[in-house]
């Protein structure tokens, strides 16, 4: 990000009697300020020169307690998103002492907020808001890990862009997101805020979020500032407990959990969120490991470092510090600019600089990295240009948004299961059933983290979805059937879901978890349905009819039953506000599905962690040595997922010719080309996500058995052929070695492509000679 605006005509006398600061008057006031003023108004420029000079003749004039001021984050009390609100925020606006707000939101209440620290304060400095908008702002499109499963960086680019103009409208500067977490462990509920098991995707999925909602520069108006969070190992917390401890080695820290938060680093992220989890004894707010020695030092991240929601406080109930006083002072010294909702740094930061215990430099930089995100935003020329009624009133939920929804969404369902070419279904002719708590449930469709998306209005159910699609609605019949609450016993609506099953020639059923079973503070021990809902699924079996399970859910979960004895399995996740018309399209067949999973399905909990790149063991199991008894695996289960990472059906099939590489050995500085022909040699067009793996057969420390290191997602006419390439470069097959030196090692590769982790063609290359 290297644009800085430069207003035109009336914005430029502004801009230049803004930066005179000499009388300590408001820096701006609303007569003043154009809040209409069209793009095509401003030019825009490079220069940073301007902007610290700006910034510095800003402090100067600065108190103490008003640069603290910026570093403080106070909610608003329109959403809540954690414990305790601090009622008097406003108050501490007028009084300089609040540089951010977050969970306000709507062009008129932030203009009315930002009126307060513009007209109303003695320097005038606009607040910074905030906001957790993750997949949607108010068109809600699939969760992350839904739309993770769709492998189109172009689409989860689109749906935060789309996220991002949607906010920016209602006069957010600043979402916390993308999560980049690495998640192993579908007992924890935020695994559906991120993108799966798999280094490699999140991190290709971190860089499409940080440009869909910075895009290429963040002065114009649909732009925001994202967050890469929460940093870090949050999602490798013991049992799948939310907030739990979280200790691994530094090499794992490295190979796996950070590659997405540097990524986010390189793609220009402008913040960064800390996690609640401690990491090797060390809370996240305080580890200065990460916040300064890798994240500052290492990586020159110049963006500004926020906490979670009261993690600084938090530090004394972890046993790490004395007091809230005393967490403050860890916090601000171990790298941490602000402080959210946790009052520590507005209460105790300004005394701890007098008493000598923090350096003032310390305060200084923070203060200036969030008054430069500020100044970028564009918010000294015009504090209310996003608070803009005008735009809100034609962005929000336009039609573009509502379609680009469906799209993303068809694009992020998954086909588990299609015996028989089950789907897709006609659309004349057949009754249908359709039953299931989550068959005609608006409120789940749009799922956890769903920013200020309607819930009970907006949303289009899969009942009606398949109503709108089907030649006549009247044979499509509607039995809730089942609950998904846990404590639900009561089998009563099972008599009318079996009723309609009988007159219909195929039953769909809409399963899974209530959307508030995911996302923060949702642990689970056990991933079956909840309540009775297989229960009602084994009464319907006894009908003989086809059965299609659709499932929405934000983790992977335990259906062995089903996958043994419902015909097909279409993976929904919550699809959002369009999510209804997405899901009829792909069961109706007008979108061929292909989404893959982002990750793993276990056949139990007890498998878990399981996950698709494991180290082999040094007594692997295999077919062939199934009848010894000392070899790694469990003796009441299969070591083998239910469904593998990386797989999803399609309507059509494809398939793959043998691996030719352009090399048998390369050496360090050159590059391995591995191609492959895919035809779709079934009946229908549709997308592949072709996926390529590499094994380091030996290591100066083990390698995982397959490891993703590219993928391609192609479209193909029925009868079509396509050749696919990669390019492999030395970077690639680069870890931390032994010695913790990141680099390749010379030797032999196993390098596989296919259509899933566990369908592939294979071949071997060899990295010779000397490698850096
Ligand atoms: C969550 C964050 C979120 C924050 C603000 C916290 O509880 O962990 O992911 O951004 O609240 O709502």
């Amino acid at each position: 990000m290297k644009k800085y605006l430069l207003a035109t005509a009336i914005a430029t006398t502004f801009v230049l009697t803004a930066c005179n600061l000499q009388t300590d008057q408001p820096l701006m006031n609303a007569e003043k300020t154009n809040t209409q003023a069209p793009i095509s108004q401003t030019i825009w420029h490079d220069d940073k020169a301007q902007m610290d000079a700006f910034i510095t003749e800003l402090m100067a004039k600065m108190t103490l307690e008003e640069k603290v001021g910026q570093m403080t984050l106070f909610s608003s009390d329109w959403d809540v998103t954690g414990p305790s609100l601090r009622g008097d925020y406003q108050e501490k606006i007028k009084e300089g002492k609040v540089g951010a707000v977050f969970n306000a939101f709507t062009a008129k209440y932030t203009k009315q907020l930002q009126k307060i620290a513009v007209e109303e304060t003695r320097l005038g400095i606009p607040l910074l808001f905030g906001y957790d908008v993750i997949h949607g702002h108010r068109t809600i499109f699939p969760i992350s890990l839904g739309e993770s499963a769709s492998w189109d960086l172009d689409a989860i680019k689109l749906a935060a862009e789309v996220a991002a103009a949607e906010a920016a409208a209602e006069g957010i500067h600043w979402t916390f997101a993308p999560m980049v977490d690495v998640a192993r462990d579908p007992r924890w509920g935020r695994i559906s805020e991120g993108s799966g098991e798999d280094v490699y995707l999140t991190t290709a999925i971190a860089r499409a979020r940080v440009q869909g909602f910075q895009g290429d520069d963040l002065s114009q108006p649909h732009t925001i500032l994202a967050t890469a969070k929460h940093f870090a190992a949050y999602g490798q917390g013991q049992a799948g407990r939310d907030y739990h401890t979280t200790d691994m080695s530094d090499r794992e820290l490295r190979d796996t959990y950070l590659p997405p938060f540097k990524a986010a680093v390189d793609a220009g992220v402008t913040s960064f969120m800390t996690s609640f989890n401690e990491l090797n004894g060390v809370p996240a707010s305080a580890n200065k490991y990460l916040l300064t020695d890798i994240l500052r030092d290492e990586w020159s991240f110049e963006g500004f470092v926020v906490t979670d929601y009261t993690s600084i406080n938090e530090m004394v109930k972890h046993g790490f510090a004395r007091d809230n006083d005393h967490a403050g002072e860890l916090a601000v010294k171990a790298g941490v600019d602000m402080d959210m909702q946790g009052s520590v740094y507005f209460d105790y930061l300004a005394n701890q600089v007098t008493q000598g215990k923090v350096s003032p430099q310390q305060i200084d930089n923070a203060a200036r990295r969030i008054l430069e995100m500020k100044y970028r935003l564009g918010l000294f020329e015009d504090p209310y240009r996003y608070s803009n009624e005008e735009r809100e009133a034609q962005e929000i939920y336009k039609e573009y948004n509502l379609q680009a929804a469906q799209d993303v969404a068809r694009k992020s369902m998954v086909l588990l299961k299609n015996e028989n070419q089950q789907l897709p279904l006609s659309k004349s002719d057949l009754t249908i059933a359709v039953i299931g708590p989550l068959a005609d449930s608006k409120e789940d469709l749009i799922g956890s983290w769903s920013a200020a998306g309607d819930r009970y209005e907006k949303p289009i159910t899969l009942l009606t979805g398949i109503k709108a699609k089907v030649a006549d609605p009247s044979k499509v019949l509607y039995a809730k059937g089942a609950s998904y609450e846990f404590s639900h016993q009561d089998n009563s609506g099972f008599e009318a879901a079996i009723a309609i099953a009988k007159k219909a020639d195929v039953i769909v059923l809409a399963m899974g978890e209530k959307w508030d079973m995911t996302g923060e503070a949702t642990s689970r021990t056990s991933l079956d349905f909840p309540g009775n809902q297989l229960a009602l699924m084994q009464q319907l079996k006894k009908l003989a009819k086809p059965m299609v399970l659709v499932l929405m859910n934000g983790r992977p979960m335990t259906i062995e039953w089903a996958d043994q004895n419902v015909d097909a399995i279409l993976e929904a996740w919550y699809p959002g506000t369009m999510g209804g018309p997405a899901i009829a399209d792909v069961l109706f067949g007008d979108y061929n599905p292909s989404g893959k999973l982002p990750v793993t399905f276990p056949r139990n909990v007890g498998q878990i962690p399981l996950y698709y790149n494991m180290k082999n063991t040094g007594r692997p199991y295999s077919k062939d040595n199934a009848e010894q008894k000392y070899v790694s695996r469990y003796i009441d289960s299969l070591n083998t997922p239910l469904y593998h990472f990386g797989h999803g059906l399609s309507y059509t099939t494809f398939d793959y010719s043998k691996i030719s590489l352009n090399k048998a050995v390369i050496t360090a500085k050159e590059k391995l080309t591995a191609s492959i022909d895919v035809t779709n040699s079934g009946n229908y067009d549709g997308e592949e996500v072709v996926q390529l793996y590499i094994r380091d057969r030996i290591g100066s420390v083990t390698r995982p058995v397959k490891q993703l290191k590219g993928f391609k997602k192609i479209f193909l006419h029925k009868g079509e052929t396509k050749t696919v390439s990669f390019s492999i470069s030395t970077e690639d097959l680069a870890f931390h070695r032994q010695d913790m030196s990141f680099g390749a090692e010379a030797g032999e590769f196993d390098l596989f492509i296919g259509t899933s982790s566990d369908k592939v063609q294979s071949s071997e290359f060899t990295l010779s000679g000397s490698v850096d």
